[in-house]
């Protein structure tokens, strides 16, 4: 990557001295569709990241260019509320539209933005592009923000602006992420402690089904009303017990509730429960060295996500199927699901192998390219600022 500075002088010409804020993508190890239902993830933030780089303006002109879409936006603050676009633009504006209620911004800014994190696969580009924005804001700004305001700040504009009601997960890890662990988090309490990753000889890869769906359209948002239909529903059968989320119910709660919740209603419920348990049971396994484990939890979830969860695709599926088949311990769709990206856990001496089969055997399969990246577990934006 060329330096930030240069390609913000290159584009805008000279002027005042630029900040600059990077962010990582993640992956979420385990725990997929459980953080907007008080349950626990295990995400790792991951060596591709976004980064921006900004310089305050004299007036009150904001420009802001995106490398990866070779697009410029502008408009002058304040802001005032538009109708999304559905471009990358309207991260910054939701961002920006936060930032306003919480103090003024008496200036405008130049901004550059660049980064490596693939686009619209489910390994977060868009909370890495909130994330460096919004720390890259706040110090333009000097604003103080708490880890915990920042992220939430991140996660209201994706919710309000952009039309996604994604959980938190994505903002937190990418903030607070620790290099060589992963992130576990519990949704309800918000507390979150690092647990190592000892890979032993085994590669984390990334194959990309080349299929991409946007979060914020339909499928994600009806997944989250779903899981909120089925928590009215369990909390009207037991009134006197306090249910915060789905995450308060045990599989015998589910057994008990069998003739009175809608089928459907009852897969969305029996995945977020089972997958918290699998969360727990990944973080144990991982404490005892034991990957094997790791990796049959791996598959697991992946099967629930398609039965239970119904948020695979056939693409995801095979390449789940064709890992499974060909040596990886452990593989599993990642993110929100409906294309985008598979993790797969390969001993190390088959990742070249491995890499040139399954994309043959995938372009065969569906015509479709196939890339594969090897991620390592990185530090969160905060971790890199203090480095
Ligand atoms: C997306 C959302 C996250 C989370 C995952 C599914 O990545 O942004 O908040 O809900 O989907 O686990």
């Amino acid at each position: 990557m060329r330096n930030s500075i240069t390609l913000l002088e290159e584009r805008f010409g000279p002027g005042k001295e630029a900040i600059t804020a990077r962010a990582p993508g993640r992956v979420n190890l385990i725990g997929e569709h459980t953080d907007y239902n008080g349950g626990y993830v295990l995400p790792f933030a991951i060596d591709r990241e976004t980064v921006v780089t900004m310089r305050p303006r004299k007036d009150r002109i904001i420009r802001a260019y995106a490398a990866a879409f070779d697009e410029t936006f502008e408009a002058s603050l304040p802001l005032d509320i538009p109708n999304p676009t559905g471009s990358w633009s309207d991260y910054l504006i939701g961002i920006l539209l936060e930032m306003q209620t919480r103090a003024s911004l008496p200036f405008g800014f130049d901004a550059d933005i660049t980064g490596d994190v693939p686009l619209g696969a489910g390994l977060s580009s868009s909370a890495s592009l909130e994330v460096a924005l919004t720390l890259s804001l706040s110090y333009l700004y000097n604003i103080k923000l708490e880890d915990l305001e920042l992220i939430k700040l991140c996660q209201r504009a994706e919710n309000r602006f952009v039309g996604t009601q994604s959980g938190i997960m994505d903002q937190f890890v990418s903030l607070l992420a620790r290099d060589r662990s992963a992130l576990l988090l519990d949704t309800t309490s918000l507390k979150h402690r690092y647990i190592p990753l000892p890979l032993q000889g085994l590669k984390l890869l990334i194959v990309d089904s080349a299929v991409r769906r946007s979060l914020s359209k339909s499928a994600y948002n009806d997944r989250r009303r779903e899981c909120q239909e089925a928590l009215q529903l369990f909390r009207k059968s037991t009134p006197k017990r306090e249910i915060r989320s789905l995450s308060d119910l045990s599989l015998d709660d589910l057994r008990r509730a069998r003739d009175t919740i809608p089928k459907t209603l009852m897969m969305r419920a029996q995945h977020v429960i089972e997958e918290n348990i699998r969360v727990l049971e990944t973080v144990n396994a991982l404490e005892h060295e034991d990957l094997t484990t790791v990796g049959k939890l791996l598959f697991a979830s992946h099967a629930s996500l398609r039965t239970l969860f119904q948020v695979s695709t056939k693409e995801l599926d095979y390449l789940v199927d064709w890992g499974r088949n060909h040596g990886a311990l452990g593989a599993r769709l990642v993110g929100g699901g409906f294309g985008g990206v598979t993790l797969h856990l390969v001993p190390q001496d088959l990742v070249a192998k491995y890499t040139q089969n399954i994309t043959i055997a995938y372009q065969e399969a569906f015509g479709l390219n196939a890339t594969t990246i090897e991620v390592r577990p990185s530090p969160g934006a905060k971790e890199l600022e203090s480095r």
